[in-house]
């Protein structure tokens, strides 16, 4: 395309690719502006607000070994709590002993199932199998991580149990609360 004189040359396809690189870097800066620790919070708190506060159930009621089942943090998303008779990593309560987990496989998102015998979560799609006693680790199979962890809170003064957040992404999306 020629130029018309008294007009100003449009900017060369180099020019353009340059401006975008300035862009790109100003941007970059200022994500390289926060710190590490800025950063993450500002990631978390993207993904995990905001969380209701959703009662599962008494600690009096539940029996050792035997699984609750409730939803958290939406109808869609089917979880299971699990008072384990000893204190756990991340256990609640007033042993210091309920943890409570997604149960869908984060492999393609079947319902595991919880085995009281091994005190895993398995699934029977592809035989993932998930400790329950220790923070929902994959302990063999296909599925790439460990079961998201239900965030407990324990009220001492009405013996409740309840979820209030999410550690781990469930399975198929994008942030835990849709
Ligand atoms: S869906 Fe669970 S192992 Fe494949």
């Amino acid at each position: 395309m020629s130029e018309t004189p008294n007009q100003p040359a449009s900017p060369s396809r180099r020019d353009f690719f340059k401006m975008g690189g300035v862009l790109a870097a100003g941007a970059g800066v200022a994500v390289a502006g926060l710190t590490p620790a800025a950063a993450e919070a500002a990631i978390n708190t993207a993904a995990t607000l905001p969380y209701k506060h959703k009662t599962v159930a008494r600690v009096k009621t539940m029996k050792v070994n035997q699984p609750v089942p409730f939803n958290y943090p939406d109808a869609a998303s089917p979880c299971s709590a699990v008072k384990m008779g000893a204190p756990v990593p991340g256990g609640i309560g007033p042993d210091g002993d309920i943890v409570a987990y997604s149960i869908m496989c984060t492999h393609q998102g079947c319902p595991t199932v919880y085995d009281s015998n091994d005190r895993c979560f398995k699934c029977p799609c592809h035989y993932s199998i998930f400790d329950a006693e220790k923070g929902g680790q994959m302990v063999c199979g296909q599925a790439p991580t460990k079961l998201p962890q239900i965030v407990l809170e324990y009220d001492a003064k009405t013996d409740m149990i309840a979820a209030v957040a999410v550690n781990g992404l469930i399975f198929g999306r994008q942030a835990n609360v849709l």
